[in-house]
């Protein structure tokens, strides 16, 4: 029998789904790259590895955290590792917290190993545990990285979701413990550079913005409410766009990590110029594990690989520390919010 728990699982899959759309607003039309005639670089000179802290990245853009906990999302887990596995990509689990209760669901989760031995797999629990669940998460999937997600509107709008949030300190400790990248993530509302700043005082390393304009959990929670009543919160949060400005505004800010309404490789090569060192995909990968094989989305990521290349090369730029020093065009909405936010 399915678990209230794992059900819930269940529905922020098929909510997902159900509420994607496209285009999606994360601000990336308000940005332009500027065209240069002379790239003077050849296409296959691109190296887009990247690094998070000591951890290398074969291609700077991976699966985002979303699935595991029952038994349809092992199927899922099953699948996108079999497909990080085929193109090289990293890849996220979803929360793990449902397996430290149940241990019954930790396979799960560990059959990500199955399909992806060798591959780049990151860990991922709420800020609401210990020390000892983030030992046990890392352990459950031979982890190489751990992100922690940070989630109050979430846990609020969420009819059984979680009412104190208390997490600095816990997530500082865990940072402290670890050798291996502890990643500090949103789940699609964005950061203010206000966080980022606690955060980098806290020691943290690594910040997953991830904002608004793509999956939205104020909506899934909300249709999860047996009166929707918290629609007017549908729209809270920073875009990630608007979050890359904030953290690009912070003095010595932590390495970025770009994730939110992310769904073209011109996306991706904007959020890396934007100061993102790699970038996650949640619910575009979500749409296309629904609607396609396998063998179908191993070639749409790598026409992604290749397409991001081709932006690299068309701008001269040799490696993502190039793409990080070009620069954008921003449009007036984005003028004024940074003006009004007092960054840059
Ligand atoms: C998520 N997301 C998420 N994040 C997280 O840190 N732990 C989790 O367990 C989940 N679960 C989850 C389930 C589903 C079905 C989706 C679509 C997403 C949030 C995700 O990692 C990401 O931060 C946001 O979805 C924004 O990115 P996209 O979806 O707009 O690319």
């Amino acid at each position: 029998m399915t678990s209230k728990h794992s059900q819930r699982k269940n529905e922020h899959v098929s909510l997902a789904e159900k509420f994607y759309s496209t285009p999606k607003n994360a601000d990336f039309n308000r940005v332009k790259f500027i065209h240069q005639s002379l790239p003077e670089i050849n296409l296959s000179d691109i190296d887009y590895s990247t690094y998070l802290g000591h951890l290398k990245l074969k291609c700077p853009f991976y699966i985002e955290a979303m699935t595991g906990g029952s038994e349809q999302t092992k199927k899922l887990n099953a699948r996108l590792a079999q497909i990080a596995n085929a193109t090289g990509i990293a890849m996220a689990c979803g929360s793990q917290s449902i397996a430290l209760a149940d241990s019954s669901l930790i396979d799960t989760f560990s059959i990500i190993r199955h399909y992806d031995k060798n591959g780049v797999v990151i860990a991922n629990m709420s800020a609401s545990h210990s020390l000892d669940d983030a030992i046990k998460v890392v352990k459950m999937i031979n982890a190489n990285a751990l992100e922690i997600h940070i989630n109050a509107p979430q846990e609020l709008i969420m009819p059984e979701g979680d009412r104190s949030f208390y997490w600095l300190d816990q997530i500082k400790a865990i940072n402290d413990h670890f050798n291996l990248p502890i990643i500090i993530k949103e789940v699609g509302y964005g950061m203010a550079k206000e966080t980022i700043q606690k955060l980098l005082d806290a020691g943290i390393k690594i910040v997953n913005v991830s904002g608004r304009g793509g999956t939205n959990f104020a909506k899934i929670e909300n249709f999860r409410r047996p009166d929707q009543d918290l629609f007017y919160l549908n729209d809270w949060g920073q875009t990630t766009v608007q979050s890359l400005l904030e953290a690009q505004s912070v003095h010595r800010h932590p390495e970025i990590i770009a994730s939110g309404g992310i769904q073209t490789p011109l996306d991706i090569a904007k959020a890396l110029c934007l100061g993102a060192n790699a970038v996650g995909i949640a619910g575009e990968m979500l749409h296309l594990l629904i609607h396609n094989s396998n063998d179908e989305i191993i070639k749409i990521i790598k026409q992604w690989q290749a397409g991001l290349k081709i932006i690299m090369t068309m701008l001269g730029c040799r490696n993502i520390y190039d793409l990080q020093q070009q620069k954008l065009l921003l449009d007036e909405k984005l003028l004024n919010y940074i003006k009004q936010r007092h960054i840059k």
